[in-house]
């Protein structure tokens, strides 16, 4: 089942419900480490990513049972030993077991942490803020070993709104010692879903939402019961898989809100859009409007996530579009496939292309090389002509948790082979 198989040509129609959001829910995860009762966290999608973080939490000695009403993990035991190296060399987020152990046990020893091959992806900031906590880094055997003496609270600022930094200062100074200030904190909508998460554990933090976070240390954190957010990537890949494909549809629970930047690009390509309590109609224009410039930028900008998506939509637009990338480098790798499928896309750096919209593409088997990259494929196929067979899916499925079925209820012709 590692690839998956689109019948292109036919407009979507009906609704599909938006799952719960991958970003906020693998931090939040991290998080129940921090407390000793059981937490039960509600819409957590049931996808690859979540499934190594349950498989590292219980490496760890954590109980994590999924029910009916959620996921319950109860951290009353933790190890902090033996966590299975695949699952942390293989997903970036694994990155934030780093500020949740730190917190829990004063010291954490982990490979290093691997994820979508996008960009160098280094993690200084993180390692250069715990410092500042106290926390002593080496790097031995090829594994990062951590540990602090005793963890206090600093005044750090980010050179850049890391959202991964954020998150595990955030975990790490809960915990600590006296109070911590994030000032270049990451404003992204899974940093709040975390403050939210910490608060409702009995943490005491300002600023949620904003680039300044005060976080007071030491507060004793209780078990909790937290519903994730839905995920706004996925929101945004059916909204622009509506744009390429045509038709119209209904996103149910998109969190709009998170959206505003997405929602306006996909006006400005022509799509028309009405917000509803239970989500948002999208109405897909006859052919897609290019943009001149697309750039993506930490939250409230344009998300890196979709980016790949929009470029997709782009290949079919009415004329030129320049699409820039600002977070990671080296993120076109769905491009290359895209041109195989008859786009005409020319790659002026490693961050910046140049698109000319063609009436059509056509279907050729093409391969999925990252997560987001390969939904982009998904949605060009479901536009081009004849079949298109994206492999490499696994990626995929990292955090979608039934894109073909999602698509399915909306008329798509699409299996998983
Ligand atoms: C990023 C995205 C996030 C997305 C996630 C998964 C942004 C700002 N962040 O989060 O929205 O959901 O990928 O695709 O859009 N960097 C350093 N040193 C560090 C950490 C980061 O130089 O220690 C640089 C990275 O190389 C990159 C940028 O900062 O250029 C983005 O980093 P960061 O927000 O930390 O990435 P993620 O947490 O993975």
């Amino acid at each position: 089942m590692n690839s998956i198989q689109i019948q292109g040509g036919v407009a979507l129609q009906g609704k599909v419900r938006i799952q719960g959001s991958k970003n906020a829910a693998l931090p939040i995860l991290a998080a129940t480490l921090l407390t000793k009762e059981t937490s039960c966290i509600h819409n957590c999608p049931r996808i690859a990513d979540v499934h190594r973080m349950v498989s590292l939490l219980r490496s760890l000695g954590c109980q994590v049972v999924w029910g009916e009403d959620g996921l319950r993990v109860n951290a009353l035991e933790v190890c902090g030993r033996d966590m299975q190296g695949e699952a942390i060399t293989g997903m970036r987020s694994s990155l934030c077991l780093l500020g949740a152990l730190i917190g829990r046990c004063g010291q954490v020893e982990m490979e290093y942490p691997g994820g979508c091959v996008i960009g160098k992806r280094p993690i200084d900031l993180h390692l250069g803020a715990l410092e500042q906590m106290g926390v002593c880094f080496i790097c031995e055997d090829g594994k990062l070993k951590g540990r602090a003496e005793a963890l206090h609270g600093a005044d750090i600022r980010l050179p850049f709104p890391s959202v991964g930094a954020t998150e595990n200062i955030l975990l790490a100074a809960v915990a600590a010692e006296g109070d911590t200030r994030i000032m270049g904190a990451a404003m992204e909508p899974e940093v709040t879903e975390l403050v939210r998460y910490l608060t409702g554990c009995g943490a005491r933090i300002e600023g949620a939402g904003t680039d300044t976070l005060k976080i007071q240390g030491g507060q004793t954190l209780y078990g909790t019961d937290f519903r994730i957010c839905s995920d706004r990537i996925v929101a945004g890949t059916y909204l622009f898989a509506c744009i390429a494909a045509g038709g119209s549809v209904l996103l149910e629970d998109a969190p709009v809100k998170q959206l505003e930047a997405v929602l306006q690009t996909a006006q400005e390509m022509g799509a028309g859009l009405c917000v509803a309590k239970e989500g948002i109609y999208v109405q897909a224009p006859r052919r897609p409007k290019s943009l001149s410039h697309i750039k993506t930028a930490p939250y409230p900008g344009f998300p890196t996530d979709l980016q790949s998506m929009a470029l997709a939509v782009m290949t079919v637009g009415d004329g030129q579009s320049r699409i820039e990338e600002t977070i990671f480098e080296n993120r076109f790798r769905a491009a290359k496939e895209l041109k195989a499928m008859g786009a005409d896309i020319t790659l002026l750096d490693e961050r910046t292309v140049l698109v000319r919209g063609v009436e059509k593409l056509s279907g050729t088997a093409v391969e999925a090389r990252e997560l987001r990259g390969g939904a982009a494929l998904v949605i060009a196929g479901l536009m081009a002509e004849g079949t298109t067979r994206v492999n490499g899916c696994s990626y995929i499925y990292r955090g979608y948790e039934n894109i073909c079925k999602d698509l399915r209820e909306l008329g798509a012709r699409i299996v998983s082979a």
